[in-house]
């Protein structure tokens, strides 16, 4: 009865909340469902109790199943959003587990997450706690599991794996830093064979962490039931829980369509921007990043240039990525490479005697705002942090330590609460001497190789991956809260974190370290399936590409970079007068249509994994303007494409122009006004020839 009542009071609920209601309505289904854990009862004959479950442990006295019987749900309302509790107790043990399930009424993402706590005898073990463990109901024979995968350089894959018959597909992230690598912890569940971007029923699940992660599809012998589970990798050893203390896991965030899988990824970078990127929709300046333009090697005047150089080219801010700190023989310079200086959070003065404070103000007598590299969660063996307090990096007992990046590299233990308030205090004096730091891009440049922590007791080895996060989370939050006029950019390695869980604390991610644009279209394609195009940096590099020595057309470069937040990584004395000239009028037209891209519904037209050629649409919610890019690969010879753009007004009238010229060198023949119905239907031709051709078109509504 009272179960009943709840659901009714959760449904009335989320019934006032108008396209929440409809579009919600099946993942807040399924957050709702059944939780699998480990030894529930199940009406499966064969199986008797649950042993593929999300929640499983090893109870204080050794016993290993649960047994969760509701003993309490609860809704509370806002008039933003619902949010479901449910209390669920061990029959015998005194174990809680708690759920959570918070729709929003101005999108169809759904959150959940759960709370284990005890009051057994000792500590409990936690041998998977995941955030969603439900069986979905689909009536189909072919499940697929939609993943991003990779590596440094080489992000976001898109593989799409069959879930056969009695088989599980498994995707972990194992590296408890550079998380979204190897499994980004963000998967569509794809039921049915016909499923494209606009057909088909599609469950997305993701979770909000950038940890080690888990996320499974299982489909049981006669391939009826589908399971899918999500949450904390728990591979890497079991998590010691203690009485009295909760164990809260990370958000999944569930999103249904019927729609195919443009709509979930729509769904995805509305509910990002509106509900966890802390400058929300707020237009991400257009920023010139050191790195590429000079490495190591810079002096105050270099940056002078570069500055000088991007405020011609009409951009907004000025970073300066790595190389500016450290102090005497640890100092980081050009000569040391990435062997010193991490850990000591000092400017180099032999580098830059003027200070960071100084170089910000330079960069406003330039009309730029000013942003700064850090590396927090790492330092060097090379370091006077690591020389003072040799316990404060990850190691384990007995064995030499493994160094990353450098060969001097090793990852600070963040689950010591000292580590944490010493980085804090060090990091809030740099920023405190630039009173007007607008941007820090927080890189990490290494996985957990030391699994081992002098902090935590030898008992509880394996909870750092956990503690890990939660401690990384924590310093987010410490730095966010004092200073939240400051936008931060994730960055591990490129696109190593390029997940929910720093999105909470951050505004955008580098999606990776590989600027060749060829390839940054796959790459590009892959984010754009969870991430919003506002939170994924992307920057108009040299050419030759410093990575992949490919040579390609400024203009391809600039838009391939203008589908996501444009930058700019090079040094611009070394652009030609004429190249500086056909930047500035690119990054004009990236500003008008900032707003579109930025805020817009994406449309992914066409996809570079089945053509030599990609193409993407965004379109403004008020459906009034439109930025259509159609990107080519290694054409041979020319290929006429017609490409119908979706999502606009069938009545009103457009006017399509093409934007980001070279003079003389049009893609298509457009006509004066055309419809939405026409744009839609008919679409428009677009003719791209050769290696590395591209075009980028405006579409605005006419006046009536
Ligand atoms: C990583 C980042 C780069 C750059 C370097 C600096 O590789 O991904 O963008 O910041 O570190 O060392």
């Amino acid at each position: 009865m009272k179960l009943t009542k709840g659901i009714a009071a959760f449904a009335a609920a989320v019934a006032v909340a108008a396209f929440a209601a409809q579009d919600a309505g099946r993942a807040t289904e399924l957050a709702l469902g059944e939780y699998l854990a480990f030894g529930q009862l199940t009406k499966d004959y064969y199986e008797a109790i649950v042993k593929h479950a999300g929640l499983q442990v090893i109870h204080a006295d050794g016993a290993v199943t649960l047994r969760l019987q509701e003993i309490g749900r609860e809704v509370a309302t806002t008039p933003v959003s619902s949010s479901t509790t449910i209390r669920l107790k061990d029959e015998y043990y005194p174990l809680e587990v708690t759920r959570h399930v918070k729709t929003w009424n101005d999108c169809a993402a759904v959150e959940t997450w759960v709370e284990i706590r005890h009051a057994e005898t000792g500590p409990i073990k936690l041998i998977r706690a995941d955030s969603i463990a439900t069986p979905v109901a689909a009536s189909t024979n072919a499940v697929r599991v939609l993943s991003l995968t990779g590596r440094a350089k080489n992000e976001a894959n898109v593989s799409e794996s069959r879930v056969v018959k009695g088989q599980t597909v498994e995707l972990i992230s194992s590296a408890g830093t550079r998380d979204a690598w190897e499994a980004n912890a963000a998967m569509m569940v794809l039921f049915g064979e016909d499923v494209d971007e606009e057909r088909g029923a599609v469950l997305g699940v993701a979770l909000e962490w950038a940890g080690t992660s888990c996320s499974r599809v299982r489909r049981n012998w006669d391939g009826k039931r589908t399971e899918v589970f999500a949450g904390v990798d728990m591979t890497t050893g079991p998590y010691t829980l203690d009485p009295g203390v909760t164990f809260t896991t990370p958000k999944a965030i569930l999103v249904w369509s019927e729609k195919g899988k443009g709509e979930v990824s729509r769904e995805y970078h509305r509910w990002a921007r509106r509900h966890l990127m802390p400058h929300g929709d707020a237009l991400h300046p257009v920023l010139l990043n050191s790195w590429e333009g000079s490495y190591f090697s810079f002096t105050e005047q270099t940056l002078l240039d570069m500055m000088a150089g991007v405020k011609e080219m009409g951009g907004e801010m000025f970073v300066l990525d790595d190389g500016w700190f450290g102090r005497g023989r640890y100092a980081r310079d050009e000569t040391n490479r990435a062997t010193a200086g991490l850990g000591d959070w000092c400017v180099n003065t032999a580098k830059l005697p003027h200070g960071l404070g100084w170089l910000a103000e330079e960069a406003a007598k330039r009309g730029l705002q000013f942003g700064l590299w850090v590396e927090p969660e790492m330092a060097n063996t090379n370091s006077w942090l690591t020389q003072e307090h040799p316990d404060w990096f990850l190691q384990e007992k007995g064995r030499p330590v493994v160094c990353g990046r450098g060969k001097t590299q090793v990852v600070l233990d963040l689950t010591n609460p000292a580590v944490r308030d010493n980085l804090f205090t060090q990091l809030d004096a740099v920023y405190s001497a630039i009173p007007s730091l607008a941007y820090v891009k927080w890189d990490c440049n290494a996985s957990i190789h030391n699994p081992g922590s002098t902090y935590l007791a030898p008992d509880r080895q394996p909870n750092l991956w956990y503690d890990y996060t939660q401690g990384y989370n924590e310093l987010l939050a410490r730095f966010q809260a004092k200073r939240p006029q400051i936008m931060v950019q994730a960055c591990a390695s490129g696109g190593g974190r390029m997940d929910f869980g720093s999105l909470r604390y951050t505004d955008e991610f580098w999606a990776s370290d590989c600027t060749d644009p060829y390839r940054r279209i796959f790459i590009q394609w892959g984010a754009s399936q969870f991430y919003p195009a506002s939170a994924m940096a992307c920057h108009v590099t040299a050419s030759p590409n410093h990575q992949t020595k490919r040579v390609t057309p400024l203009k391809y470069r600039f838009d391939v970079a203008m589908t996501g937040r444009l930058g700019f990584e090079l040094h611009p004395k070394d652009l030609s007068a004429e190249e500086v000239a056909f930047a500035k009028a690119a990054v004009a037209d990236y500003k008008r249509i900032r707003p579109i891209v930025q805020r817009g519904d994406l449309y992914r037209l066409v996809s570079p994994y089945e053509k030599p050629f990609s193409s993407l649409l965004y379109v403004s919610e008020s459906k009034d303007s439109a930025a259509v890019f159609a990107l080519g690969l290694k054409i041979d010879g020319e290929r006429v494409e017609v490409l119908k753009l979706r999502g606009l007004n069938p009545d009103a009238s457009y006017s399509v122009q093409e934007i980001n010229c070279i003079p003389g060198r049009h893609h298509a023949k457009l006509p004066a006004a055309i419809s939405g119905r026409d744009l839609m239907e008919k679409g428009i031709t677009v003719r791209l020839s050769g290696d590395y051709d591209s075009a980028v078109f405006e579409v605005a509504a006419t006046a009536r």
